[in-house]
């Protein structure tokens, strides 16, 4: 039996090649499910190493109820602990980032080693175990400096996907990078709407001036010869094979990774709007020091999606980051940090404003895209709707949701 049996009826009415039922987006129960059963099962993205940079250097991820520790230890290993002291349960970290040499809870400062091993507790009775009261870990894995945690204690493989990841993004080497500016967005609409959002570029003409001045949505769910049907390849098609054909000489060319063999994880070297070279205003580099080998001619950027949580872009002078989480069945909260070389000089090197205009802007705009979503659902009017051939990504999204909730729930 589930405890969650009006989730379940929803889940049982999903449609292949349609939106879910109203629900499952816009309910109290359907939050309560997400948050502290499915997205407990699944490897989620927290945040890159160069968040971590330092020893004692801490990034707090919460989930629902839980709230996650991710810490560099003096031995440079970074671990994931939950954020809840083995005394009597205070949270240990008050704040979402910051260094501190050991980590001590405020409400009877027992402290605790960078390593989670407690290391004093005043006064405590004869024959107290302190090596039994370390803090509890939470399962973490790093695909080439992008931080995945999962709240489950039988966390899903994760190999291939840390694989496929790491082979493409090791050329922008993320533990020589720093982050230069987080933006924390609260949109007032359900975490899959703004995810669903994501996957589609259906949206972007009308929607996204600043974004498609270097991107021209190709790649996104529409536009690469992967996705042609009919076997003709347009002139659009074929220019990208000719830009291909140069990645290949650079050795930066793999082939289109898609959701490979039910997992999770989308990756794609994409060509870039003709002239330009990167995802600023003016396609031309926002940072002076380059992050890759192959300078700054080369028009093209590596796309990363994972379910159910996160999107990357990796430039040849930034990478821009994007770590979702829900905290209401209508509030999700959007982390998009920016990365920059760790050696680039604010105000010499780069200026933020130019390096996170063109996100900035988007996400502001995919936010009310959302959130205009979500009031729409919530009518009495709505009924699932169709996806368009230019969705699939949304319905890769959709299908992967469906079947991890119901496999949490035991329906299948
Ligand atoms: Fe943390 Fe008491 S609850 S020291
Ligand atoms: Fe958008």
């Amino acid at each position: 039996m589930t405890s969650y049996p009006s989730v379940a009826a929803d889940l049982a009415l999903d449609r292949p090649g349609f939106t879910l039922p109203r629900d499952l987006y816009v309910g109290e129960d359907a939050y309560r499910f997400d948050s502290q059963v499915m997205l407990k099962s699944v490897w989620l993205y927290a945040c890159t190493v160069a968040h971590v940079k330092k020893p004692g250097d801490f990034y707090v991820f919460e989930l629902g109820n839980n709230s996650v520790m991710i810490i560099r230890g003096k031995d440079g290993e970074v671990r994931a602990f939950y954020n809840t002291c083995t005394h009597r349960g205070a949270r240990i970290c008050g704040t979402a980032t910051g260094n501190a040499p050991r980590l001590t809870c405020p409400y009877h400062y027992w402290s605790f080693n960078l390593d989670g091993r407690l290391l004093a507790a005043r006064d405590m009775p004869e024959g107290f175990d302190k090596s039994a009261h370390g803090l509890r870990p939470v399962a973490l894995e790093n695909a080439g400096g992008l931080l995945f945690v999962c709240l489950s204690e039988n966390p899903p493989p994760f190999d291939r996907a840390g694989q496929d990841i790491a082979e493409q993004i090791g050329i922008y080497n993320l533990d020589k990078l720093k982050v230069a500016y987080v933006e924390e967005l609260i949109d007032h609409a359900n975490w899959k709407l703004v995810m669903e959002n994501n996957r589609e570029c259906y949206h972007c003409e009308g929607n996204h001036p600043e974004l498609l001045k270097s991107l021209d949505g190709t790649g996104f769910g529409k536009g690469l010869p992967e996705d042609n049907q009919s076997g003709e390849m347009t002139g659009d098609e074929l220019a990208i094979e000719a830009q291909r054909a140069e990645w290949e000489k650079l050795g930066i060319y793999r082939e289109l990774i898609e959701f490979p063999d039910g997992w999770w994880h989308r990756v794609a070297r994409l060509g870039l709007a003709s002239g330009t070279v990167t995802q600023t205003l003016d396609g031309q580099p926002a940072c002076r020091k380059l992050i890759w080998p192959h300078g700054d001619k080369v028009e093209t950027s590596l796309s990363i999606w994972t379910q159910p949580n996160s999107w990357h872009h990796f430039c040849c002078d930034h990478v821009v980051t994007f770590s979702l989480v829900p905290l209401g069945a209508d509030k999700t909260m959007l982390r998009t940090s920016w990365l920059v070389h760790e050696d680039a000089v604010e105000g010499e090197d780069y200026d933020v404003d130019n390096l996170t205009a063109v996100w900035r802007a988007t996400n502001a705009q995919d936010g009310r895209l959302a959130e205009n979503n979500h009031a729409g659902i919530r009518s009495d009017a709505y009924r699932p709707g169709m996806y368009s051939n230019e969705e699939k990504l949304v319905e890769a999204f959709k299908s992967f949701y469906v079947k991890t909730a119901k496999a949490a729930l035991g329906m299948e």
